[in-house]
């Protein structure tokens, strides 16, 4: 329990730097790691996820840098349960102030037997000598059971039970392949708290990704169900399709706190800096309608909504904008927008129509809105100045716009 006394603290785990990075087309050079674990330091993360550094020597080097440098995160690196990875993550964050080494290793038969080629007694044995090593050069280890959402629960409960007792001090429960129901996942993470004896000495942790759109879902049942770590990434990046979304999770915390009596400490305001910084070092765009952080996520273009939120924020809009670090929300005029934008807007602008003008001016509106995906503040002072529209201006077909498909394929249909 942290500060009031009825809240408790949910940790923030953020492996954008490693599941977010080991993703195809978003590899991040040492310097861009180390530019973002700066950004996550800001952010106010409990752990940084520096990456894995046996996979080569440029990931090793970034692991080290980010250990030398950052300062108030745990960081943490990744390890296969094999002496010479364990030995590599050690070399590469011992500097940091608080380091963890981090081993995963299978507990899903379908791994177990199809991936390892080993039986589960051997896995178990590997997995605590394994432990008991990274514990002999870390007071920080943290196990994944690998797979675990589709693992036996019993066996999933006695390696659990295994791995504590060889020394781990963290255990992450994944849902690897993100196959999980929430209701299913919260009552595999209750079970292993509620059997594994010696789970009081262990702090409960889940990853879970995201292939059928459940990650943030599950991960709320885990925590619901007593994990108090979450594994996440910023803009939700990671393998396949991807990891829980730290500002999904982060919000969802924030927004719901007097249902749910749980925070973390992380600064949401840096979080619309921090996805931005993403964004641009791995080269990949957010998606515009993407929770918490889409360019649409405070966007508002239907006259209804615009007309409720220009009476009220709280009409739409359950977060404020300021606290993702955004100026305001926007109210985007198109075609589906009403008169009260369209007025607020002109408004905005400093532009009075003279009296009997207004109707004239909001039919040119709708004209030109039915030609373009968003109409500009340009083409509303040419509206209020009464100039004509289309002859001799731009439409939808003559603005190049790498986005505007009708456009484009009108063209092509025209022009071959
Ligand atoms: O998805 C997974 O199981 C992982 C582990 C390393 C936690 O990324
Ligand atoms: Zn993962």
């Amino acid at each position: 329990m942290t500060k009031e006394a009825n809240v408790d603290r949910v940790f923030i785990f953020d492996t954008t730097l490693r599941d977010g990075e080991q993703s195809p087309g978003f590899h991040l050079d040492a310097n861009s790691k180390l530019t973002i674990a700066r950004q996550l330091e800001k952010l106010g993360v409990d752990v940084i996820e520096a990456g894995f550094p046996i996979s080569s020597p440029g990931d090793f080097e970034s692991c080290r840098r980010i250990a030398h440098e950052i300062l108030g995160a745990t960081v943490t690196a990744l390890a296969r349960a094999v002496k010479e990875d364990i030995d590599a993550v050690w070399a590469a964050i011992k500097e940091a102030e608080t380091p963890q080494i981090h081993i995963v290793l299978s507990v899903s038969d379908v791994h177990i037997e199809r991936k390892l080629g080993m039986t589960r007694a051997q896995v178990l044995k590997r997995g605590a000598e394994m432990v008991a090593y990274a514990r002999s050069l870390c007071d920080r280890v943290e196990y994944s059971p690998e797979d675990a959402g589709r693992a036996d629960l019993d066996y999933l409960v006695e390696t659990v039970e295994i791995m504590i007792a060889a020394g781990a001090t963290v255990i992450n429960i994944p849902d690897t392949t993100g196959y999980c129901l929430p209701s299913e996942f919260g009552g595999i993470v209750r079970r292993v708290i509620a059997d594994a004896r010696g789970s009081e000495n262990a702090l409960f942790s889940v990853h879970c990704h995201n292939d059928l759109g459940l990650a943030v879902a599950n991960t709320m049942a885990a925590i619901e169900a007593g994990a108090r770590r979450v594994e996440c990434t910023i803009n939700g990046i990671g393998e396949r399709a991807g990891n829980t979304s730290l500002e999904e999770i982060v919000m969802l915390l924030a927004v719901r706190q007097g249902t749910l009596g749980l925070e973390c400490g992380v600064d949401t305001k840096e979080i619309t800096r921090t996805s931005r910084l993403v964004a641009e070092l791995t080269g990949n765009p957010v998606q515009p309608n993407k929770a918490v952080v889409g360019a649409n996520a405070f966007a508002h273009a239907s006259g209804i909504h615009q007309d409720g939120v220009l009476k009220d924020r709280l009409n739409y809009e359950i977060m404020k904008p300021e606290d993702v670090g955004l100026d305001d929300s926007r109210i985007v005029l198109t075609a589906r927008s009403g008169r009260h934008a369209f007025h607020h807007r002109l408004g905005l602008l400093g532009i009075k129509l003279a009296d009997g003008e207004a109707e004239a001016a909001w039919q040119q509106f709708l004209k030109i809105a039915d030609t373009k995906r968003e109409v500009t503040d340009d083409d509303l002072r040419k509206i209020a100045a009464g100039e004509p529209y289309g002859n001799g201006h731009a439409t939808a077909l003559d603005v190049p716009n790498e986005h505007n498909h009708v456009a484009d394929t009108l063209r092509h249909m025209i022009f071959g």
